[in-house]
């Protein structure tokens, strides 16, 4: 999920997230509609995060749409996308990757998405949930308690090829 190695892993204990209704509320207030991917929309999906973010995340989130549910909660106002978060794409209990669009942050979108990710994770059965190679570690704090993981540098993004200019269509 990184676009930088070398971050640490962060845990969350799923026992403990905050409940996902009023975040959820919050935002259906103002038309954004948090909802489960589906597998007739990944076109639209991948080239949002391939525009916004990059073509290693949307490698990641095809693995996303070969599940059923898919593993991958989208946000939307009318017909535009604001963000995404995806989980059990790249390891067994990963959260990621995820992100808002620049022009919709700080306004609640990144939260529900992740806790709309981090429930369906406790559903799966996991009372443990990892984001592996975090950026913004004060967000994921913040949102649902994650803690960092000591040692779990430089976790599974270290593989050879990465650092390789992929070109965004
Ligand atoms: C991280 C990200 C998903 C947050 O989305 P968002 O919609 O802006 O998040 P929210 O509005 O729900 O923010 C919730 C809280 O976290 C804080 N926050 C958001 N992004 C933050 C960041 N990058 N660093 C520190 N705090 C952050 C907000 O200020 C807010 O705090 P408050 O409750 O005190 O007001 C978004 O900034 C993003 O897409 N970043 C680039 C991609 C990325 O880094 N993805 C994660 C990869 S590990």
């Amino acid at each position: 999920m990184p676009d930088l190695p070398g971050m640490a892993d962060l845990l969350v204990n799923l026992l403990k997230l905050p409940p996902l209704g009023p975040a959820v509320k919050k935002l259906s207030a103002r038309g954004v509609v948090i909802q489960r991917g589906n597998s007739y929309e990944q076109t639209a999906i991948r080239q949002f995060v391939e525009k916004n973010f990059s073509v290693g995340w949307a490698d990641e989130i095809s693995v996303a749409y070969a599940r059923l549910p898919v593993t991958l909660f989208v946000a939307t106002k009318g017909q535009k996308i604001l963000g995404f978060a995806a989980y059990e794409c790249t390891r067994r209990g990963f959260l990621g990757p995820m992100g808002v669009a620049k022009s919709a942050r700080e306004k609640g979108v990144g939260t529900a998405l992740l806790l709309s990710a981090m429930h369906a994770m406790l559903e799966m059965g996991y009372v443990y949930g990892i984001i592996g190679g975090v950026g913004p570690v004060e967000f994921y704090r913040k949102t649902v308690g994650a803690i960092e993981i000591e040692g779990s540098e430089p976790g599974i993004y270290g593989n050879i090829l990465r650092g390789r200019r992929l070109k965004r269509r």
